[in-house]
């Protein structure tokens, strides 16, 4: 939900501090803070608002030094403000701390040490952690810290710095992802890779219930009993570029121009030369997937949407009952897991606070967790039985778009290829299957195409006061996922609804300034999409319909149409979201919104 970056070495610490919270601008973007020390005095500056303001009052005056903290904040206690932005800091201001979670007992905390003397001025739980180390403080940082966070409930990521140790950060996991970058005769701690990659690409991975003392020549990790761990760096190959726009105006753009790539790069990954699906990294034994009864597929936003369409294609191939569940519901409603169930999470981040929850729930079952995650060593990957990269390599962006398209693809392969362990399915058909998915890349290129023409639609359309999204079937949570791209990256009111659905009660929603999209592939339920735009347009609703080309019917009832080339129905949400995707992207342009750093949004949500 925050992101964090420390560096200590020779280079100017300012920059390379600034440098890295724009990588992880994405975290959260309310307020941002910096600390460092120079000649042996912490200075600090936060602000609050985007990340540039900061970044040019550090231009104007910069802090120097060569070693500091960072901290870019997704509010969860107290309003963005100069105040309540970190570091947050002791009393005597010579001890600086930057969090990423949530204490859950701070109040408690906070009233004995205010009761004891100690003076604080934001409204958050983090400050409490600087005080509690300096209440603790007898001449040992290291004791200090040890000392304080095992008084600490909740989850933290804590970045510390201090005149009482001026060479040295002090890194601490508990729930809250943190990683340490090792350089040459520098080294770096973030919230992720993305802004270590400028500097190393070898990392060290914390766990939770670790402590690393991390100076520019040494790394020291330890537990929190206080006991030496001996860890390993790992080489990692994600391309520092990748964390670059490029030609692009913005991260979500690139990303949705990137998805044919990417679904090429999961097909050659996961089809092999016998034309199956394997998953060469799959943990679980085929023996057990051969005989898993059930599926249940927990996720939150979009990666639930990816989750609905999941279930349709797990039951028609591979015949396996599935159950669609928000993450935040599964895991407060004691679920009934019996053994040959299978739990399945989906996560971009891998750091969703809810879906992780919701494994750990499986997992007090005993029950055997797959996971689809986009960042390998995140926090799903670690506690699933059997984590798989989705593939979709880094995404910048928000509004997830190449990370769904990839969630799909993925899932189509993993129906395959649990259809084929129960023989719902013969090699043959496998391979003719995995045959046209190799033919979805091209088809979405021919999609990315019309963008020009997307973006004239999307100046028609910014001003409507509401969209509504309308779809049957398999594109029931396309539609759900064209709105919710809508409504996060452009604030414009959208709704995602099942057709059929939709004369029982939101119809009523429809005048001539309403916008409807109606998601209508050819296929069986095509012909009840064309009674439902009727229903709309008898209401004066405008209609945008995404069509299968060629398709004259849609053309004579829609006022726009966006088309989508021909395929087989069960894959056409490989495609209708294409549209949608610039549709959004393009309003938002329009509406002058900050596309990649939406308000009120974070790109993990870490918190519950
Ligand atoms: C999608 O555009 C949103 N950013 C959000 O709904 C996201 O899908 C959700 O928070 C789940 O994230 P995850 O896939 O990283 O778990």
């Amino acid at each position: 939900m925050c992101g964090i970056v420390g560096y200590v070495g020779a280079k100017f610490v300012d920059s390379v501090l600034m440098v890295g919270l724009e990588r992880l601008e994405y975290r959260g973007y309310d307020s941002a803070g910096v600390a460092t020390i120079s000649n042996g005095e912490l200075g600090f500056r936060k602000k609050a608002g985007k990340l540039k303001i900061l970044d040019d009052n550090l231009k104007q005056s910069p802090l120097g030094g060569n070693i500091g903290i960072a901290h870019t904040r997704w509010a969860t206690h107290g309003v963005p403000t100069e105040q309540n932005a970190h570091p947050h800091f002791d009393c005597k201001r010579v001890i600086a701390v930057a969090h990423n979670g949530i204490i859950e007992n701070y109040t408690k905390l906070k009233e004995v040490l205010v009761n004891k003397g100690h003076v604080f001025i934001s409204e958050t739980d983090s400050e409490v952690i600087p005080h509690l180390i300096e209440e603790n403080f007898n001449g040992d940082l290291k004791e200090a810290v040890l000392k304080s966070i095992a008084e600490l409930d909740g989850s933290f990521a804590l970045v510390i710095l201090s005149e009482h140790q001026p060479d040295t950060i002090i890194a601490v996991r508990k729930k809250s992802p943190l990683v340490i970058g090792v350089g040459k005769d520098e080294n770096l701690v973030a919230s992720d890779e993305s802004p270590i990659l400028t500097h190393t690409n070898k990392m060290i991975y914390l766990e939770d219930g670790e402590l690393a003392l991390i100076k520019k020549d040494k790394v020291e990790v330890f537990d929190f009993t206080g006991k030496k761990i001996e860890k390993t760096v790992q080489e990692v190959d994600t391309k520092n570029e990748e964390f670059d726009k490029g030609k692009f105006d913005h991260f979500m753009q690139k990303e949705i121009f990137e998805q044919p790539e990417v679904i090429e790069r999961i097909l050659a990954e996961r089809i092999g030369e016998d034309g199956l699906v394997h998953f060469k990294e799959r943990k679980i034994k085929r023996e057990f997937l051969a005989k898993v009864g059930k599926i249940i597929i927990q996720a939150c936003g979009t990666s639930w949407h990816a989750a609905l369409i999941g279930k349709f294609i797990l039951e028609k191939y591979a015949r396996i009952p599935t159950e669609v569940e928000i993450s935040s519901e599964f895991r407060y409603r004691n679920p009934i897991l019996v053994g040959d169930t299978l739990v399945m999470a989906i996560s971009q981040s891998g750091e969703t606070a809810d879906t992780l929850a919701g494994i750990r729930e499986a997992k007090a079952k005993f029950t055997k967790v797959w996971s689809f995650i986009n960042v390998e060593n995140s926090t799903i990957a670690k506690e699933s039985d059997c984590a798989i990269n989705m593939l979709a390599g880094p995404e910048i962006g928000v509004a997830s778009t190449k990370a769904y398209t990839a969630q799909l693809m993925n899932l189509f392969l993993f129906t395959l290829y649990v259809a084929r362990l129960k023989y719902s399915m013969s090699n043959e058909q496998v391979s003719a299957f995995a045959l046209e998915l190799k033919a979805i890349p091209n088809k979405i290129r021919e999609i990315l195409k019309q963008s020009e023409k997307i973006k004239i639609f999307a100046k028609e359309y910014a001003a409507s006061p509401l969209m509504i999204f309308l779809g049957r079937g398999l594109n029931y949570p396309s539609a759900l996922e064209g709105a919710l791209k809508l409504k996060e990256i452009s604030y414009m009111h959208a709704i995602g609804y099942p057709a059929g659905e939709f004369k029982h009660g939101p119809i009523a929603l429809v005048d001539e300034k309403v916008g409807v999209v109606c998601v209508m592939p050819e296929g069986e339920l095509f012909e009840k999409m064309i009674s439902n735009v009727h229903e709309v347009k008898a209401r004066k609703g405008k209609i945008i319909a995404i069509a299968t080309e060629g398709d004259r019917r849609a053309a004579e009832v829609a006022d726009s149409i966006l088309y989508i080339p021909s395929c087989s129905e069960v894959l056409t949400p490989l495609l209708t979201v294409i549209p949608m995707q610039l549709f959004a992207y393009y309003i938002a342009i329009e509406k002058g919104c900050d596309v990649d750093r939406p308000r009120n949004l974070a790109k993990s949500v870490t918190v519950e």
